[in-house]
């Protein structure tokens, strides 16, 4: 079993490696004709990460585990032994990142947050270092001109949760991703107005709880070979799960954090119900207009 390098994490590695040397001031590509006028006038170009990836630090300032750094530490799962302690070190490096992309002329980046480093136990106490460190990526992000497309889980489930209640396979889990999303609305969503709830979410089912060849790797014989699992059921029961936790997200984004017309400055009020019923009207009307972009 070997964990599959994505494309987006090569490209991230190059980023790094142009840094190392010296740095012109204009990059020439050879796009073979292709040009920006070849796309759809809004068409956005973009670079993307997940946290666990790129961030390094994972002992650091704070942050508690995910099933993923459990997960890697089990024999034969990664390369050489390869851990996510330092990756690319974006943790301490998200300045020279959000310099080159810019220097690429990207318009976008997709990052992810790491629960654990926002709540370390999953749930309960904050770590604030983690909070800034978002803080300081979307707001080096907006001042270099790139819009930051925040996703709010990349496969690390926390691992305090994991143990608690077994993760995705608990009801609890819906509530408690549910917390850490508005947590986020709350605290980044002044200067975010993209968002994603999941990454891949069938591939955290179907590898997570089918095959068992991605975290938490549970699966029942002959579909993988785990210690434990059930692949007749679970991968159902953590979809289920996952759908769930999308929808308790979108909700509380929609009712309590959604702006429109982005970026401009009213809030639905979370105390005046017939502010609300009135605010949800104008809401529906402009999805009309602009499509479902949000979540
Ligand atoms: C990986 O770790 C195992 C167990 O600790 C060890 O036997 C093996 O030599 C290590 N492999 C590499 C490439 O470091
Ligand atoms: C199944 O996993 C065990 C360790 O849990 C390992 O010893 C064994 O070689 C694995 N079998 C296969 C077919 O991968
Ligand atoms: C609630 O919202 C309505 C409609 O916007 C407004 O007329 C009313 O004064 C608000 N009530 C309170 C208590 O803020």
């Amino acid at each position: 079993m070997r964990v599959q390098m994505h494309w987006w994490v090569a490209l991230i590695i190059c980023i790094h490696g142009a840094a190392a040397t010296e740095q012109p001031e204009t990059v020439n590509f050879d796009t073979e004709g292709l040009s920006r006028e070849a796309f759809p006038k809004g068409f956005l170009f973009g670079t993307a990460a997940s946290a666990f990836q790129v961030e390094g630090m994972t002992h650091g300032d704070g942050r508690g585990p995910s099933i993923w750094d459990v997960f890697i530490k089990t024999p034969g799962i990664v390369a050489n032994n390869g851990t996510a302690d330092v990756t690319v070190d974006q943790y301490h490096r998200y300045k020279e990142d959000v310099d080159l992309m810019s220097k690429l002329n990207f318009d976008a980046y997709r990052f992810s947050i790491s629960w654990t480093r926002i709540f370390p136990d999953g749930t309960g106490k904050v770590n604030w270092k983690g909070v800034e460190y978002y803080n300081n990526l979307i707001n080096y992000l907006l001042k270099r001109g790139i819009t930051p497309y925040v996703n709010l889980n990349h496969y690390d489930f926390p691992e305090a949760l994991e143990k608690k209640y077994m993760g995705w396979l608990s009801y609890q889990s819906v509530k408690d991703f549910a917390y850490f999303a508005d947590f986020c609305f709350k605290t980044y969503g002044d200067r975010v107005k993209q968002w994603t709830t999941f990454n891949e979410p069938r591939v955290v089912a179907a590898l997570g709880y089918d095959n068992g060849f991605f975290a938490p790797g549970r699966c029942s014989k002959p579909y993988g070979n785990c210690t434990a699992g059930n692949s007749g059921t679970e991968p159902y029961i953590a979809t289920h799960h996952l759908i769930l936790a999308h929808a308790a997200a979108a909700q509380i984004y929609r009712e309590e954090h959604q702006v429109y017309p982005s970026p401009c400055i009213w809030r639905v009020s979370k105390n005046n119900a017939s502010d609300r019923g009135q605010q949800a009207t104008q809401v529906l009307k402009r999805r009309g207009e602009d499509g479902e972009r949000i979540i």
